[in-house]
This record gives structure tokens, C-alpha cells and sequence, in this order.
């Protein structure tokens, strides 16, 4: 397909403009993006704030590997650009990541019979949140799956987390929107400990990520105490 220019390069995925209102996002590893497109299809129709797909008929419906997808273009900044460029206030952006994970759970799964799963994003960051003048959109569903709801906050949670104890220049913000993004957890969601629970599992899972560096996966432990130190307390 021909393609203009490359709009964003993530850890997985290149983004190439083909117009003013569609994007083709393709695996650099030759991934398949045919269980995330049926998983946005299905989010599109419940109103969540995805990027569509030009063909969402097709999603889900094929056998064949696809490493590409063609997707609404989104215009607007990065929330974590927003964010660094001082268009948004870290308190603002952890609300916007709490509200965008307790919509994504309020839609009814859409292949589990478990009363207690949602559809997760599993990778709901501040890069993988646009700011577009419709509002908050969320993008790279790559990591999707279902389960409990406690499991996505716990993953934002830690995503975040990590960077906060970490020694760039990303980690005071990254603190703050933490910080905020757990003054806003869901009453309902427990995140469990060190060692049960949402929290643990989402340890597990960012531990075994092949995309994670060897300085990252030190800083996981103390990621969980910074973590359970900031979640307010419920009577
Ligand atoms: N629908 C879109 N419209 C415009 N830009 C996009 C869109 N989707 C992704 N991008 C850009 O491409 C970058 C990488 O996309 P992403 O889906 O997050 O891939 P990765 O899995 O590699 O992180 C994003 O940070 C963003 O800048
Ligand atoms: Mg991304």
C-alpha cells in the first residue's frame, strides 16, 4: 500500500500517514493484528473512544496473519506530550487515564461468560492516550485481552510506577500522574499485595515482557512499594 510519511514509532509498531483521515499502523515484527482489530470493532460500536477501522467488517473475520491495520488518523498530541508540554496538569492526566479505564470496564465483555471480565487494554499509558479535539482517544491495543478489571489498573499503575523510581527526567510527572491515577481507582477494584492479586499478577506480567530492559525489570519491587504507599486507604 502506498503510504506518506511515518507518524510514530512505538516499541512494537511504525504509523505511516496514507491521508488527512486514515493511518496504516504495521508490526516491525510481523504480529497480527486481527484479535485487536475485532477487540476495536467491537469498543467503536460501544461508543468507547477508539480510532476506527476503515474496514471493520473484516475484523475478526479472517484466518491470515495481518501484520497491518488501517485506522482513523487521530490529530493532537501524545497525552504524555500534552502533559510535558504543560497543555495538562499530571492530575488531569491521571483522572483522564482512571476515567478512560473505568469506561473501557464498563462495556460488557465480549467473549468471556466470567460475570467479573472486561475487555483490558493491559497498556493504558499516557503514549498510548491522544488528545483530540472529540476528546481523550485510546490507541496500541496490542496487549488486549480479557479479565478482571484490577488487572488493567494494576498494569497502568505499574507502567507508570516504574518510571516514577526510575532516574530520568520523566519521573517526577510520572509520580504525579500515578499519584493521581490511584486517588481516582474505582472503589470497587482491589489491587491486591505484594504477593496476591492484581498488582502481583501485573508484576508478573511486566517482569516477563521481552520488550522490557534489564534496568526496568530492577525497578519493578520497588514500582509495587511506591504502588501500595500511594493507594488511599478505604475504611
Ligand atoms: N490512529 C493514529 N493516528 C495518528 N497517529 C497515531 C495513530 N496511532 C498511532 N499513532 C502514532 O504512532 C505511535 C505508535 O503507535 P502505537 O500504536 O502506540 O504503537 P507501539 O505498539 O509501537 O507503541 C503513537 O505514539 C502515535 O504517535
Ligand atoms: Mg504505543
Amino acid at each position: 500500500m502506498q503510504t506518506g510519511g511515518l507518524l510514530g514509532s512505538g516499541r512494537s509498531a511504525d504509523v505511516f500517514a496514507i491521508d488527512d483521515h486514515w493511518v496504516l499502523r504495521r508490526y516491525r515484527d510481523g504480529g497480527d493484528v486481527s484479535a485487536e482489530a475485532a477487540v476495536m470493532a467491537y469498543l467503536a460500536e460501544h461508543e468507547y473512544p477508539v480510532p476506527r477501522l476503515r474496514n471493520p467488517a473484516s475484523a475478526g473475520g479472517s484466518t491470515a496473519p495481518r501484520t497491518d491495520l488501517v485506522m482513523q488518523r487521530l490529530h493532537g498530541p501524545s497525552m504524555l506530550q500534552a502533559l510535558l508540554k504543560g497543555m495538562l496538569t499530571a492530575e488531569e492526566a491521571g483522572a483522564g487515564l482512571a476515567g478512560l479505564l473505568h469506561r473501557l470496564h464498563s462495556v460488557p465483555a465480549r467473549v468471556s461468560d466470567d460475570p467479573v471480565d472486561r475487555i483490558l487494554h493491559l497498556d493504558l499509558h499516557p503514549d498510548n492516550v491522544m488528545l483530540t479535539s472529540d476528546g481523550l482517544m485510546v490507541i496500541d491495543w496490542r496487549n488486549t485481552q480479557e479479565g478482571p478489571p484490577g488487572l488493567d489498573w494494576g498494569m497502568s499503575a505499574l507502567i507508570l510506577a516504574q518510571v516514577a523510581v526510575g532516574n530520568t527526567a520523566l519521573a517526577t510527572p510520572a509520580r504525579a500522574v500515578l499519584a493521581s491515577l490511584l486517588a481516582h481507582l474505582d472503589p470497587a477494584i482491589s489491587l491486591g499485595s505484594t504477593d496476591s492479586g492484581c498488582l502481583a499478577e501485573a508484576r508478573k506480567r511486566r517482569a516477563a515482557d521481552p520488550s522490557m530492559s534489564e534496568s526496568e525489570t530492577h525497578l519493578l519491587d520497588e514500582a509495587v512499594e511506591l504502588i501500595l504507599e500511594l493507594t488511599p486507604s478505604r475504611p
